[in-house]
């Protein structure tokens, strides 16, 4: 590991090529992050970012992403951004546990699968447990079983008899209430049924929320850059298939994004028609402007890391051996009381759902009582 090398690296050879703004200790509109540990290991390729932004509420508790980034900046950015992410997330879900996140800058070429996460996972014990990763994009439940032998700070392993494994249909269940209470609330419908929804993105949160809203009777409107799954959710949901350019602007009442980050952007959002937005992606804002602007629109957002938090309230749960099905399925589906807390407040405080989130979780950043 040589953390001061990779700095170095990073800010002499990306500076300049990366409009990105950054800092080493968070972006500009963040509070610092507490710490940033830069790991390099040269025997296995390993170039990862551990992004400790609070502890305040306990261990910062976050996946690990494993990514092609197109400048180590741009690697930086997004685990500043996820990290603080997680922070509220954490915060608005009532866990126990502060804000961090990983990622791992994906090697070139063919490399070994194990010993990077081997290595990835003497990163994560350096920390002493001021960290706990998780899978996320890139990430699988078998890369967490293998850090195993390296760190105690993994969570979101399968074990045979037990609560834990993959997060993602917990993240869809989420989801999915959410946009139950935002239809109620924002349509003024009681059920999904007929309800026109645009998902973007057919991935491990995609596919369960998709058959979660087709059980619901929900009309699907589907992409997916991978063709295969489109065409499993055209023959399984009878879903309409778009092209990927076309989803965010779909005829739809409900957008769902579950890829990646920034999909609401200066571009994409004077072209939207659904009324309420909802969907797995972290950090789908492009920037806080961006909350504004779907407001002056009349569209209503639900900030993702309120709706995402399926995912980290079943990892959190399975790390602290808590963890039983049921009880998880319902604390989950809590967030669906959260989420018309919010559309409420935002009535009383005449203000935007992503303004009064953020207000909401800030001041939940403090150890719980
Ligand atoms: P995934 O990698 O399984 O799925 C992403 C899907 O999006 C893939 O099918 C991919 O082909 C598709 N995709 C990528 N770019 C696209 C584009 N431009 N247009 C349409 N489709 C596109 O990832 P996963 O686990 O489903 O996560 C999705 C999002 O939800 C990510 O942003 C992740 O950070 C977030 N999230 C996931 C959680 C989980 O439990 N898996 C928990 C909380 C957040």
């Amino acid at each position: 590991m040589n953390a001061i090398t990779d700095i170095a690296r990073a800010l002499s050879t990306d500076a300049g090529a990366s409009s990105i703004p950054t800092s080493l200790f968070g972006l500009p509109e963040q509070a610092p992050h507490e710490r940033v540990l830069l790991a390099a290991d040269a025997q296995t390729g390993l170039k990862a970012i551990l992004a400790v932004h609070s502890t305040a509420r306990g261990p910062a508790f976050g996946g690990c992403r494993l990514w092609t980034y197109d400048s180590e900046l741009a690697a930086l950015n997004d685990a500043l951004r996820l990290s603080q992410g997680m922070s509220l997330k954490n915060a608005l879900a009532d866990l126990p546990f502060g804000g961090g996140k990983a990622v791992i800058i994906k090697p070139a070429g063919d490399f070994d699968r194990a010993a990077l996460f081997a290595a990835f996972g003497r990163a994560v014990q350096s920390l002493d447990g001021a960290y706990i990763t998780a899978e996320d994009v890139g990430t699988t439940t078998a890369d967490m079983r293998g850090m195993q032998g390296q760190t105690s700070f993994v969570s979101g392993i399968p074990r045979e008899g037990a609560f834990g494994g993959d997060p993602s249909p917990k993240t869809a269940w989420g989801v999915f209430v959410s946009i139950r209470a935002g239809v109620r609330q924002v349509l003024g419908r009681e059920s999904l049924e007929g309800v026109r929804v645009a998902l973007q993105g057919l991935g491990a949160v995609g596919w369960h929320l998709a058959e979660f809203l087709h059980q619901a009777g929900a009309k699907l409107l589907v992409a997916d850059i991978d063709a295969a799954k489109v065409a499993r959710a055209q023959e399984r949901f009878g879903a309409q298939a778009l092209a990927v350019q076309d989803i965010l602007a779909a005829d739809a009442d409900v957008l769902a994004p579950n890829a990646l980050g920034a999909a609401l952007n200066a571009q994409s959002i004077p072209t939207l028609r659904a009324r309420l937005i909802a969907g797995a992606a972290n950090n789908q804002l492009a920037t806080a402007a961006d909350g504004d602007a779907l407001q002056a629109r009349g569209i209503t957002y639900l900030p993702d890391y309120l709706v995402n938090a399926g995912g980290i309230i079943s990892v959190a749960r399975e790390y602290r051996g808590e963890g039983e099905e049921a009880a998880v399925m319902a604390e989950v589906g809590r967030i669906a009381d959260r989420v018309t807390e919010l559309l409420e407040r935002v009535k009383r405080e005449d203000s935007t759902p992503a303004r009064v989130a953020d207000a909401w979780a800030r001041a939940k950043l403090v150890r719980p009582a």
